[in-house]
């Protein structure tokens, strides 16, 4: 499993935030199984850029954005719902890599959390094998970006962004306790 850390700190804490709030949009980017090894992974399918440099590029994007984003990424089914079922973003943005053709555990975390997101894909499997034409996550997604290589990651962030400043994205409680009394 390999994380990385928060970023986006630079995002203030007035201005664009969503209707009726007055911080600044969380946004938690999930990645699964063998996105880790992006960069050298069948580079003709999936580009050349490594996560970390998906992951610096999105950090960018969110300081324009005023968006505050946190990094995920592991190859444990598992780790990939404990890390949702914290609960501490507004949106969600998932490449839930070959479990989203096979896991309906990812699909019932999505569900249960309450947080919309957005489905990324570098590839878009639909043009692939049959086998990744089974999809447990379009139909509950806010948004999909296939097929765009990294740039997906880039557009999805700022649809969230779009969405939160015209009040699409419920503002949450800053934490899981302040959730849950
Ligand atoms: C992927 C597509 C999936 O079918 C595949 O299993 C991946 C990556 C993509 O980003 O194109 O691991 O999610």
């Amino acid at each position: 499993m390999s994380t990385t850390g928060q970023a986006g700190t630079g995002a203030a804490r007035s201005g664009a935030a969503g209707p009726g709030s007055s911080r600044a949009l969380r946004v938690l980017v999930l990645n699964g199984p063998n996105l880790d090894l992006l960069g050298t992974r069948e580079p003709a399918i999936y580009g050349r850029e490594t996560l970390t440099e998906i992951n610096a590029a999105l950090t960018a994007r969110a300081a324009e954005l005023d968006v505050l984003v946190a990094f995920f990424q592991s190859n444990h089914e598992g780790a990939l719902i404990d890390r949702l079922h914290a609960r501490d973003f507004d949106a969600a943005i998932v490449n839930a890599a070959g479990l989203t053709h096979t896991s309906v555990s990812i699909r019932d975390a999505l569900l249960a959390i309450e947080r919309p997101f957005v489905e990324v894909h570098l590839s878009d499997p639909a043009t692939r094998e049959p086998f990744r034409r089974v999809n447990f996550l379009e139909d509950i997604a806010a948004a999909r970006f296939v097929g765009m290589h990294a740039r997906g990651y880039t557009l999805a962030l700022e649809e969230l962004a779009r969405r939160w400043a015209v009040g699409l994205i419920p503002g949450r409680a800053w934490n899981t306790e302040a959730e849950h009394g």
